[in-house]
């Protein structure tokens, strides 16, 4: 298989020299000549710069690959401008973020004009694209096994193991990347909002928050992100100037955290953590917080408080269970989905190393899931119940801690709320359906879901 790249954009040029690196020729095409210019300066060995599609398609004898590294809303184009020059034994692979829902559409395209399309999922940012990524592909199984062992070569190792799986049908690889996406809002978020937390309620510096989540990183609770939390939390400019007291705090995103709610919602499922953190970078700089009145209405941080009695390890892992088990659950609702049919030791597999969520709590989580075979409420329970002690108190005090002086952890309340909607006792559904009989004289059924209830009011 010859190798063809379109876009050395940071991820697509460092999926490059990744490559390269393994030995593999790339082919490559990109647009922007500012780019160009500063790549060719690079001169890296076995990356040869073409000048267009047609001269990169000339240049790279079928059986090729084409890999799009793109935004997702200039694939389609791309692909258009691709389907005249291509063979019937070609691939197309799209390495970009694009919607499941459109990697489906595309595969269909181009199986008309005997075109293979992979869809792939690559996770790990430039960083991990250029020395080992997480890789979850979906699409044309004998495409794939033609240019498996490419993937495999460039992919993170986790324990020989290489992060990279091909999930099946088209659109499945993305799906898996959209809800990593969607988890990866939520663990952001979560971690921020403990930082925020611990600033505010407990009176800690920012060298003290970076400490404090250091000293953790060898625990079970610990992951990628919670180090690279720690490392930019204390970290400064040349000023001596905090990046995190020097930075805007508007969120950025780029749509595939909304990608995972709609999804969620198609198939009923539960993800209130990941739509809080989606929902927070919504609001994220529309805050308003000038008013004098506003801040004396907040209450004063404790500074009583002992934070080294703050139990963060429990925290942060009972927090990344709750999102993670949120997304890992939408995984698996969405095999109703007659077109996808993942098998969760695959997705652990992908997420092991060179992903955003890689880390020793999802380790812990796969390992366990390994001896269990099935995610259900049980599982979440005892996952929980085993690494999080004396009936999560000290987790739902730092929450109430936090609500008791006004400081907002949407998603650190959504976890707890969530976890406490399965497992305690709630008078909750029976109310809203005697409501909903009330008004809507809809029927009601018993505890035991067998005899009608007909209470006085359903009579007209
Ligand atoms: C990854 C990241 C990556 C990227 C996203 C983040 O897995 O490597 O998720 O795909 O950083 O762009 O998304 P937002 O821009 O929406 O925060």
């Amino acid at each position: 298989m010859n190798i063809a790249l379109i876009g050395l954009g940071s991820m697509g040029y460092n999926l490059a020299k990744n490559m390269v690196s393994k030995n593999y020729q790339v082919n490559a095409f990109e647009k922007n000549m500012l780019i160009v210019e500063n790549i060719k300066n690079d001169n890296i060995q076995n990356l040869y710069l073409l000048n267009s599609i047609q001269d990169l398609v000339d240049k790279t004898p079928s059986p090729r690959i084409i890999m799009l590294s793109l935004p997702a809303d200039k694939i389609d184009k791309c692909i258009n401008d691709l389907i005249d020059h291509l063979n019937p034994t070609d691939i197309i692979a799209d390495l970009g973020n694009s919607l499941y829902l459109k990697s489906m559409e595309r595969e269909k395209l181009l199986s008309r004009f005997n075109i293979s399309f992979l869809g792939i999922g690559v996770s790990g940012g430039p960083r991990g694209a250029k020395n080992g990524p997480a890789i979850m592909a979906g699409g044309c199984e004998h495409a794939w096994a033609n240019v498996k062992h490419i993937f495999e070569d460039i992919a993170a190792k986790y324990d020989d193991q290489k992060a990279c799986c091909f999930f099946g049908s088209p659109g499945s690889g993305h799906f898996i990347k959209l809800v990593h996406n969607g988890i990866e809002y939520a663990l952001m978020e979560g971690l921020a909002e403990i930082s925020n937390i611990l600033m505010q309620a407990y009176n800690m510096n920012n060298d003290e928050k970076a400490n404090a989540f250091k000293t953790i990183l060898q625990t079970n609770s610990s992951s990628f992100l919670l180090r690279i939390t720690s490392e930019i939390i204390n970290a400064k400019n040349n000023n001596n100037q905090y990046f995190v007291d020097e930075v805007d705090n508007l969120i950025e995103q780029n749509g595939t955290g909304i990608w995972t709610i709609n999804a969620a919602l198609e198939l009923g499922v539960s993800i209130p953590s990941i739509y809080e953190a989606v929902s927070t970078r919504y609001l994220s700089k529309n805050f308003y917080s000038n008013s004098k009145e506003i801040n004396e209405e907040k209450n004063q941080y404790d500074e009583g408080f002992d934070h080294r009695e703050i139990p963060l390890e429990q925290i942060i892992f009972f927090n990344f269970a709750c999102s993670i088990y949120q997304g890992l659950n939408l995984i698996n609702e969405s095999n109703n989905w007659d077109f996808f049919n993942y098998k969760m030791e695959d997705v652990f597999k992908a997420w092991s190393a060179g992903c955003i969520l890689q880390g020793n709590y999802l380790d812990l989580i796969s390992k366990k899931f390994k001896s269990s075979k099935i995610l259900n409420f049980e599982f979440f329970f005892n996952l929980i119940k085993e690494n999080c002690s004396n009936k999560l108190q000290s987790i739902r005090k730092f929450n109430s801690k936090a609500i008791e002086l006004g400081i907002p952890c949407p998603v650190l309340s959504s976890n707890l709320a969530y976890y406490d909607l399965i497992f305690s006792k709630h008078e909750i559904g029976e109310t809203i359906q005697l409501q909903r009989s009330f008004f809507g004289l809809h029927p009601l059924k018993d505890k035991n879901n067998t005899n009608k209830i007909n209470p006085y009011w359903t009579k007209l």
